[in-house]
């Protein structure tokens, strides 16, 4: 009988063995349209190897898939090139079902899977550059720590030049194709820069020199294959020229205004501002954080030049929405950018001073003291907003010209 699930040959001794969740629409906080995909890829050499597993709910799957291609039983080797659990929750299963020679992970993997699953299982970790043959062919390791993990490796075969890179290059995307060239740019464009905006920022200099070091080996890469998304066979630079510019945060001339507002009057100031902006020759994205996504706002600030941020004060208090969009853009540390803050109040006004202390904790540089407008915007206090806006355009103008 036909195994309900199918493995998909990616080279001649590859295939792709992992799970598509077509309904995944938050992945720790971090919104997911389109779904995402669990990659994982058997490497079929006079030794088997699987690299990485999938999400534990996804285990069947995953072996089904395998067992299209080999009986999962004559796998060799495991490798977990990253301990968090969306491809390491189905590898105590497999592990099981499997009962390798050996499950391999670089030094901070097999210390974090130990702290996972308490298990017992045995993990051998490998260094920086070690390799392991499989009689015909050769695994290469590599270690990236803080991409995103300090645990995350990455793993080269030397059969067709397939970099298996974990999360690195990845993003959520569920689909039947398995190739970026199969796929929508415009869709890979967006998901592309939603990964690395939510996912990979807090550490982008860190990217940038793991890049470097890895480039600088020349290893001769034919495929890039990530954990999650589509694999990359034709034109790798269309990814590697993307994680170089997100990684660097030239800033723009974009300016992304994120506000919340309980009577409309912080909403009139913040589109008084994005006039201002357009007015001074700057971009604009205007985001109302009661109706969206922080992610999507995360995405925003890729790349972007300032962020200004509003809040009607309530209790003595930024509104909640506000709260979680500066927590959420604080912990994953852009660089390069202004701000301001504004917002209407009736009789504290606290959320101005509040927010204003927030971006500079971000190490946001503040352009403005800060517009508080008492109830309702004046015509004045709405010129007022616009003229800020018309300010931070033309300095990102004048700093786009260096
Ligand atoms: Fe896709 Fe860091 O896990």
């Amino acid at each position: 009988m036909k195994e309900p699930f199918k493995a998909l040959k990616i080279t001649e001794n590859v295939y792709w063995v992992g799970a598509v969740d077509w309904h995944l629409r938050d992945f720790h906080g971090y919104s997911t349209e389109r779904g995402t995909t669990y990659n994982a890829f058997l490497v079929v050499g006079e030794k088997v190897a699987l690299i990485d597993a999938v999400k534990a709910p996804f285990a069947d799957e995953m072996l089904s898939r395998i067992a299209s291609v080999v009986p999962p039983d004559r796998i060799d080797y495991i490798v977990s090139n990253h301990a968090e659990m969306d491809h390491t929750g189905a590898l105590p299963v497999a592990i099981q079902t499997a009962n390798p020679e050996k499950v391999f992970a670089s030094v901070k993997g097999a210390q974090a899977l130990d702290a996972h699953f308490h298990d017992g299982a045995e993990i051998t970790p490998v260094k920086d550059g070690e390799t392991l043959s499989l009689g015909n062919m050769q695994l290469t390791f590599f270690e990236t720590r803080m991409l995103h993990w300090p645990d995350s490796m990455f793993t080269f075969l030397d059969s067709g030049g397939i970099l298996f890179s974990q999360d690195a290059f990845g993003m959520h995307l569920a689909s039947a194709e398995r190739f970026a060239d199969e796929l929508d740019p415009s869709v890979l464009e967006f998901e592309a820069a939603k990964y690395f905006a939510n996912i990979l920022t807090p550490y982008a200099g860190l990217v940038a020199k793991q890049l470097d070091k890895t480039m600088a080996l020349n290893l001769p890469i034919e495929i890039i294959a990530p954990d999650h998304g589509p694999v990359y066979r034709r034109d790798l630079n269309w990814i590697l020229e993307r994680y170089a510019q997100y990684a660097a945060q030239a800033p723009t001339t974009k300016v992304v205004i994120a506000y919340d507002t309980m009577w409309d009057s912080t909403a009139r100031m913040a589109l008084a501002i994005a006039e201002g902006v357009v007015d001074g020759g700057g971009r604009v994205v205007v985001f109302e954080m009661g109706k969206a996504h922080r992610s999507n706002v995360a995405t925003a600030l890729l790349g972007a030049g300032a962020f200004v941020v509003g809040s009607s004060t309530m209790n003595n208090n930024m509104l909640p929405s506000i709260a979680d969009i500066l927590t959420y853009a604080r912990g994953l540390r852009f660089k390069n950018l202004v701000g301001a803050a504004f917002g209407s109040y009736g009789w504290g006004g606290e959320a101005v001073k509040q927010i204003q202390e927030s971006l500079e904790n971000m190490k946001i540089d503040l352009v403005d003291e800060g517009i508080r407008v008492n109830y309702v915007p004046t015509h004045d206090d709405l010129a007022r907003c616009r003229e800020l806006g018309e300010r931070i355009g033309v300095r990102l103008v004048e700093n786009a010209k260096g």
